[in-house]
């Protein structure tokens, strides 16, 4: 999400420079900026959002006016099978950084959270911001006290806080361990699509495009103190979600298993709009359409991908973990 928004913001915001202060971690490769790197606009820091002092001296150089908080484990399997990582960066790392912001006064603070702190909607309405959070796995939680820590500066120390909660996103450049590339990439080598209990859970998916939109909207409209929910509209269930990529594909569904349900699996996440609708914006980018443009950049960035192909979490190689 966070290369795809240095995109958006370069290709459409001409006069406005960028900097990305990035651990590297499995998922965060240099291959999804390459495009941008001799941009003018654009600059690159590596570092840790735990490692308090090269985060000082980033915000300290660049003096930016807007720092956004992409930085975060967001794998929910494997936050199942090693939690430690996502208490480290999504809670530890969100204080830091928020820490840093009180310190050298940032002006605006953006904070990408997610809307699964709100946890398993089944049967209830669509959450609203005030909405009691419910996280169901170990990565929801840690995003919802990552949440919590920086509405508690907004509220404690006035620190220019706003808090942003999307639903799904899909789109390029998004790691294969995440069910729709993965589905795609498991069906371009004709190998098994495993479901999660069938995959009748329900998601709410959103282009990232539409993301990124949504993001340079509340930077300039939002309001310090405030969250914002950020729905596609778009609720499929899982089986849906891979049926149409296999429709898309031509591939056949009897690909699809069912396999083990993920424990503690949350059936459906749901959140109501109306505050970013009131902002001005709404997602554009129909389901089908996106994930055309979805599957042709994965067809056509092979290079991007085939590197990964050994990863355990989607590895083609093995039937399923
Ligand atoms: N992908 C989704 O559908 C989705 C939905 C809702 C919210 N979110 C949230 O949006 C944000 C971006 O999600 P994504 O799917 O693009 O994530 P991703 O896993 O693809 O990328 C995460 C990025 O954070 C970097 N990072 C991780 N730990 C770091 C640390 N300690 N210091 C500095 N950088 C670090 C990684 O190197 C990588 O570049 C996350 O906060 C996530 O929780 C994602």
């Amino acid at each position: 999400m966070g290369s795809n928004f240095v995109r958006y913001v370069l290709e459409r915001h001409s006069g406005v420079r960028v900097v990305v202060y990035d651990k590297l971690t499995y998922a965060g490769r240099l291959d999804n900026l390459r495009d941008v790197f001799d941009h003018p606009g654009f600059g690159f820091v590596y570092g840790d959002l735990l490692d308090e002092e090269r985060l000082t001296w980033a915000i300290r150089e660049f003096e930016p006016d807007v720092v956004v908080n992409f930085a975060a484990e967001t794998h929910v399997d494997r936050s199942i099978s090693e939690p430690a990582p996502f208490i480290e960066t999504n809670v530890v790392g969100v204080f830091y950084l928020l820490e840093a912001a009180r310190r050298l006064d940032v002006p605006r603070l953006v904070h990408i959270s997610t809307d699964e702190v709100y946890g398993d909607r089944w049967g209830l309405p669509p959450a609203e911001e005030d909405e009691c959070f419910r996280p169901g796995s170990p990565y929801a939680a840690s995003k919802a006290a990552g949440d919590l820590f920086a509405q508690s500066y907004w509220r404690t120390y006035r620190v220019p806080v706003i808090v942003l909660r999307p639903s799904n996103n899909y789109g390029p450049f998004q790691y294969p361990e995440k069910l729709i590339p993965r589905t795609i990439i498991r069906a371009l080598h004709d190998k098994p699509i495993p479901l999660y209990g069938g995959g009748w859970q329900k998601r709410d998916w959103l282009y990232v495009g539409d993301f990124s939109e949504a993001l340079w909207t509340v930077i300039t409209k939002g309001v310090p103190g405030e969250a914002y929910n950020v729905p596609g509209f778009n609720e499929k269930s899982n089986l849906e979600v891979v049926r149409d990529i296999l429709r898309v594909l031509g591939k056949p569904e009897t690909l699809i298993r069912v396999v083990e349900d993920r424990p503690g699996h949350d059936r459906r996440y749901a959140m109501r709009g109306d505050k970013i609708l009131g902002l001005g914006w709404k997602p554009r980018t129909p389901w089908l359409e996106g994930l055309k443009k979805t599957i042709e950049w994965y067809l056509v960035n092979r290079w991007w991908w085939e590197p990964l192909l050994g990863d355990k979490f989607f590895a083609v190689d093995t039937p399923w973990q």
